[in-house]
C-alpha cells in the first residue's frame, strides 16, 4: 500500500535517507528503529510530506505522492503523530480532536475519547498548551491522529514522556486500532514493547535500511549497531557499521 523507490533526501552534500526501497503491506504493524540521527523521524516526514525527497518515489495505493501537499496526503488517508507535538495556545484537546474527527458532537467526541481509553472527561476542555506535561500531550497528539480514522498512522516515538504504566495500554490501543480498523501502523520507536507488537522491524542506520525482519533477527544486529557505533564515536574512522 506504501511503496519507496530509491528515495533520498538530502542537505547539502549529506544524504539524510540514502536510497530506502521498501514496500509496506496493507494492514500491517512496523516498528521502526535505529540510533539516534539516523533518519527515522526524516523518513516519517518525507512519507506525510513534511519533507519533500530529492529523488525517489512514494507511491500511496498506487498513486505516486512523493510531492503531494500534507492536506492531500491526509485527505488520502495518511496521519503523523509528531515525535515534539506541537501546542496551542488557546486551543483546547476538545478543539483539536473536533477537527481531527471532523465533528463537535458531544457523544462522538465521548466514544473517541473512550476508543483511546482517556476516561477523564475534564481532559476534553484543557487547553494544550506549555502548561500539559509531555506524557499528557502524547496521549492527546495519538488520540487526534486515532480520531482521523486515517489508512495508515504514523507514530513517531509515541512512548516519549510517557510513564512506563502507559506504555502497554497504550501498544495494546495501537494494536487494537490495526485489528479492528485494518490501519496500517508504523510506529517508530526503542522501546521493546512496541517492536515486540510489530509484525515486521525495520531497521535505518545512517539513512539505508540497514535490517528487515522480525524482532529476534534485529537484536543481535542492534547490539552490534551500538558497539560500532561506541568505536566510531572513540575515534576508530574505519568502522563502517552496516553500511
Ligand atoms: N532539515 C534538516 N536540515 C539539516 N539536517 C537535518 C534536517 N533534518 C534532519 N537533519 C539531520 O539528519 C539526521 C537524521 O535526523 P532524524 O531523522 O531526526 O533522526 P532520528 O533517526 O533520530 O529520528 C540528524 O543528524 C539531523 O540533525
Ligand atoms: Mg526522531
Amino acid at each position: 500500500m506504501l511503496e519507496l523507490k530509491d528515495l533520498y533526501f538530502s542537505v547539502g552534500d549529506r544524504n539524510i535517507i540514502d536510497g530506502i526501497n521498501y514496500t509496506f503491506e496493507k494492514g500491517k504493524f512496523y516498528g521502526i528503529t535505529g540510533p539516534n540521527g539516523s533518519g527515522k523521524t526524516t523518513l516519517a516526514k518525507l512519507i506525510m510530506g513534511i519533507n519533500t525527497p530529492n529523488a525517489g518515489e512514494i507511491r500511496f495505493g498506487g498513486k505516486e505522492i512523493s510531492q503531494w501537499p500534507i492536506t492531500e496526503r491526509a485527505r488520502e488517508g495518511i496521519a503523523y503523530s509528531f515525535q515534539q507535538p506541537a501546542r496551542f495556545k488557546g486551543i483546547t484537546f476538545r478543539d483539536l480532536l473536533a477537527m481531527a474527527a471532523g465533528t463537535d458532537d458531544e457523544d462522538m467526541l465521548l466514544a473517541l475519547l473512550r476508543r483511546v481509553g482517556i476516561c477523564s472527561l475534564s481532559f476534553l476542555d484543557k487547553p494544550v498548551d506549555a502548561k500539559l506535561s509531555g506524557g499528557e500531550i502524547k496521549k492527546i497528539e495519538l488520540a487526534t491522529t486515532i480520531a482521523r480514522n486515517p489508512r495508515l498512522a504514523i507514530y513517531d516515538e509515541p512512548d516519549t514522556g510517557i510513564d512506563l504504566w502507559t506504555i502497554q495500554p497504550m501498544v495494546r490501543l495501537l494494536k487494537r486500532e490495526q485489528k479492528e480498523h485494518g490501519t496500517t501502523t508504523i510506529v517508530v520507536s526503542h522501546n521493546r514493547a512496541f517492536l515486540e507488537a510489530a509484525d515486521i522491524v525495520l531497521m535505518i542506520n545512517e539513512g539505508k535500511l540497514a535490517y528487515r525482519g522480525d524482532l529476534q533477527g534485529a537484536l543481535p544486529m542492534l547490539n552490534d549497531l551500538s558497539a560500532c557505533n561506541y568505536r566510531k564515536c572513540v575515534g576508530d574512522r574505519d568502522v563502517g557499521c552496516y553500511r
